[in-house]
């Protein structure tokens, strides 16, 4: 009948033997008893926690709604209001005594986590950092750069234009026939096929829209755009219908110059292009060679020795009166000089890069300093 351990069979012994003042007496050793059992159980439960999650386990199962104690304290109504009351206040001060190790086996607890915790996120400050990785120009890019600056420093203005033409642009304005060879789709990629019948002489229609095949059409658009002196130099992008090998690609770089002046001759084009030349390059041994352009007259290709070969450098010539007239100038009164370099075949040499196809394969050692 007065088994201790277990409340609820306390509660049952009690309610079967509630009708007698003798066992009343009983009931209230054996809650006593039960009592200190409860706090005992309870204070060993709580100590024994080692971690929130289980001391919350812990205080629901001892001190909770559905715990013994709980349950106990239920049924006090069935003893003698005497004895209710001692058993009562002890039940409560138990209750106290078990919160209170709560709350210090808590802090203890949460201390502990908070350690745990903060060693889990402590950063060494103290480590050396990572090296960023340092990029740097692409060798197309920096030799675009480089002669850039030469022409800046020889007074040029940098300028760049649309890649995207009509083939007025591209050709007509520079004074190439309708049937020369450049023109045909095997050598100029178009955006808009050719209209045979379409009428030649509107800029912005042309009779078809192409790929700018050159950075030349950029001469047209500067003169009808600024009066002479004119000294503008043109970086971009071109497109050819070019299969990919090692020295040619279907879109490639070129820098195009031109001078418009007053009176401007041949010795004043040798003269620019040498001092350009021989500033990128050093002092290496240049050859002017004739050839023929369409909107250049004379024209001459200008080479140079380096890397143990001639290496054409730039196509120039003197502009041509059509061209400085499709540029809205009179052919009298200006002359001028122009010229288009390649920029990656330079690249190559530039930088010891024996195939073009590398510049377009995102190799990234071609963006490291390294
Ligand atoms: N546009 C020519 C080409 O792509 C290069 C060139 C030659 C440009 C002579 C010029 C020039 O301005 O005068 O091959």
């Amino acid at each position: 009948m007065s088994d201790s351990s277990s409340g609820s069979g306390s509660r049952q012994d009690m309610s079967d033997s509630s009708s007698d003042s003798g066992s009343r007496q009983d009931m209230s050793d054996s809650s006593s008893e039960q009592t200190e059992a409860l706090l005992e159980e309870g204070l060993a439960a709580l100590a024994a926690a080692t971690d929130l999650a289980g001391l919350d386990a812990a205080r629901a199962r001892h001190l909770g709604k559905r715990s013994e104690l709980a349950l106990l304290q239920r049924s006090l109504g069935e003893l003698e209001p005497e004895q209710r009351r001692e058993v009562g206040q002890r039940i409560n001060a138990v209750r106290t005594e078990l919160a209170e190790a709560e709350a210090t086996r808590r802090a203890a607890l949460e201390v502990e986590r908070d350690r745990v915790e903060l060693a889990r996120e402590a950063l060494d400050v103290t480590l050396p950092p990572r090296e960023p990785r340092r990029g740097s120009l692409h060798p197309v890019a920096e030799t675009m750069e480089a002669m850039l600056d030469i022409l800046v420093g020889l007074g040029y203005q940098v300028t760049e234009g649309p890649e995207v033409e009509t083939d007025w642009f591209n050709f007509d304005a520079l004074n190439t026939p309708p049937d020369h060879p450049a023109r045909s789709l095997q050598d100029t990629i178009y955006v808009q096929p050719l209209e045979a019948e379409a009428p030649e002489d509107d800029p912005e229609t042309g009779t078809g829209v192409l790929l700018r095949s050159q950075t030349s059409p950029m001469q047209i658009r500067t003169m009808l755009e600024r009066q002479p002196p004119l000294y503008v130099a043109v970086p971009g992008r071109v497109f050819r219908a070019d299969t990919a090998d090692a020295t040619h690609l279907p879109m490639f770089h070129q820098i195009e110059g031109l001078s418009l002046d007053a009176d401007l001759s041949f010795a004043d084009l040798k003269g620019s292009l040498e001092v350009a030349a021989k500033a990128l390059l050093g002092d290496v041994p240049l050859r002017f060679r004739p050839h023929y352009f369409p909107f250049t007259e004379p024209s001459c290709e200008l080479d140079a020795w380096y890397g143990g070969r001639w290496m054409e450098l730039l196509g120039a010539g003197m502009v041509h009166p059509a061209v400085i007239a499709a540029g809205g100038h009179d052919p009298e009164q200006v002359r001028g000089f122009a010229w288009g370099m390649g920029v990656d075949r330079m690249a190559m040499l530039r930088h010891g890069v024996t195939d073009l196809r590398l510049f377009v394969e995102n190799d990234l050692r071609f963006l490291s300093s390294l």
